[in-house]
């Protein structure tokens, strides 16, 4: 029932943001940034990228750091040429529609679930190793991040999410999110997917482990040339002296180069490596390597920052693109959960029935003798199928019951339908609940 790209031509609707809490180091540009940059080119893809500066408001109480912060990305976003005209490019702060819309999966997201998210549990983990009491200094922000960055998800119907692996289970409360939404109130959102791309590396930072804020081991994307080249000095290695065979494997350094340059040039860092190349010579090279990509995206970086109205500017055209979109989304969610005009007492559900296709049963009598029927959806696919009745008369009324008594009748009438999985059914009783709305 989830509206599935394969079976339309309609582009896929990718989207993700970063978090507005520090300076765009070199593990966003390669493991976001440039991909989706180079990805939001194609035809067949419809990109929303967004700064999620409510999501900072989580981490950091200095304003002057998110404003500053939020500036940079942006400016990082669009040196890296992300052309906002292809794609939406905003603020979240921007679009309101968020968390009105994050209210909405509030209500249906077990607080159980947010129990189990990571960056929770582990704060919760920590407080009680410690001896303290369990929530001590955990904000009900951090508790509600996975809703916020559900609303973010769904308010644009995305169906791919790029984000690393430590995101993953983000996407999949926010899919849990849809799917709740979706069975109390009829089909309105898709279920995304995390999009991992094995061939995009994890960055590995200053000291080897994963490049990351937290770690506080990042190499800034736009630090001047001199800076870059002691930073890239000061990359962890081994103690091996030059013209000792050093490994790649396990080589912060080599990966980091490997991240920027093509096959030949890797190949040949390889075997420089079993030369015994000498460290110093090792981090110019890679040095120089990054500085020749990063050059002229630097120059255009310092220029956008230069001119913040500029930027200001084309992320409020930005949320004027976004909000065509989660504007009247936003209506229909609000007339699906009962926020609704007073006057309009019943027309809701004509307006409704107007404007959306619904399911629908259709009876009918096989060569057998035997009377049938099914379900289809609003899209006349096939969502359940009967087996055969002597009469047409108890045909009629197994439907009857389905439409009156849904879930009960379901299971009663089981012995006389062809056998459904779980979410076959669960379509099923989607579309009964829509069938029951639109008759109201
Ligand atoms: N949680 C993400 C991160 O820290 C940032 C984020 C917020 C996000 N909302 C999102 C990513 C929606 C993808 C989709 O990296």
């Amino acid at each position: 029932m989830s509206l599935s790209t394969s079976s339309s031509n309609a582009p896929t609707r990718f989207l993700t943001g970063i978090t507005t809490s520090g300076t765009p180091h070199m593990g966003n540009y390669v493991g976001l940034v440039r991909p989706s940059v180079r990805f939001s080119r194609r035809s067949d893809v419809q990109s929303f990228y967004f700064l999620a500066d409510y999501h900072s408001l989580i981490k950091i109480s200095d304003p002057a750091r998110i404003q500053r912060s939020t500036l940079e990305i942006a400016a990082a976003w669009l040196a890296c040429g992300l052309d906002p005209e292809r794609v939406t490019f905003y603020r979240q702060s921007d679009i309101p529609e968020i968390p009105e819309l994050t209210w909405f999966l509030t209500c249906v997201t077990g607080k159980g679930i947010l129990n189990r998210a990571h960056a929770y549990k582990a704060s919760v983990d920590k407080n009680i190793a410690k001896g303290e009491d369990a929530d001590a200094d955990v904000t009900a922000g951090l508790f509600m991040y996975p809703v916020l960055m559900g609303a973010d998800i769904l308010m644009f119907n995305a169906h791919k999410v790029p984000v690393g692996r430590d995101q993953i289970q983000h996407i999949e409360m926010a899919r849990d999110m849809a799917q709740r939404f979706n069975h109390l109130y009829g089909e309105h959102f898709v279920l995304p997917e995390a999009e991992i791309d094995e061939a995009v590396a994890t960055l590995p930072g200053l000291d080897g482990r994963k490049m990351s804020k937290s770690y506080d081991n990042t190499i800034p994307l736009f630090v001047p040339r001199a800076q870059l080249q002691k930073l890239i000095g000061g990359i962890v290695t081994d103690s091996r002296a030059p013209g000792e065979p050093k490994d790649t494997e396990g080589s912060a350094l080599f990966q980091i180069y490997e991240a920027f340059a093509d096959t030949a040039e890797t190949a040949s860092l390889r075997q420089a490596f079993a030369d015994g190349i000498g460290w110093g010579d090792a981090k110019q090279a890679v040095f120089e390597r990054i500085d020749r990509e990063i050059a002229p995206m630097r120059a255009h970086y310092e220029a956008l920052l230069a001119d913040p109205a500029q930027i200001e500017k084309t992320l409020l055209a930005g949320a004027e693109k976004a909000r065509a979109l989660s504007r009247p989304f936003m209506t229909d969610l609000r007339h699906a959960v009962g926020l609704r005009n007073l006057a309009a007492q019943g027309a809701g559900g004509v307006r409704k029935a107007a404007k959306v296709a619904k399911p629908s049963f259709k009876q009918y009598r096989e060569r057998d003798g035997q009377f049938y029927f099914k379900l289809l959806d609003a899209r006349g696919e096939v969502l359940l199928q009967s087996r055969g009745f002597a009469a047409p008369q108890d045909a009629g009324r197994a439907i009857g019951a389905l439409q009156k008594q849904r879930e009960t009748a379901l299971a009663e009438l089981a012995g006389q339908l062809e056998p459904m999985d779980e979410t076959q059914t669960l379509a099923v009783l989607d579309a009964l609940q829509m069938l029951a709305d639109a008759a109201e």
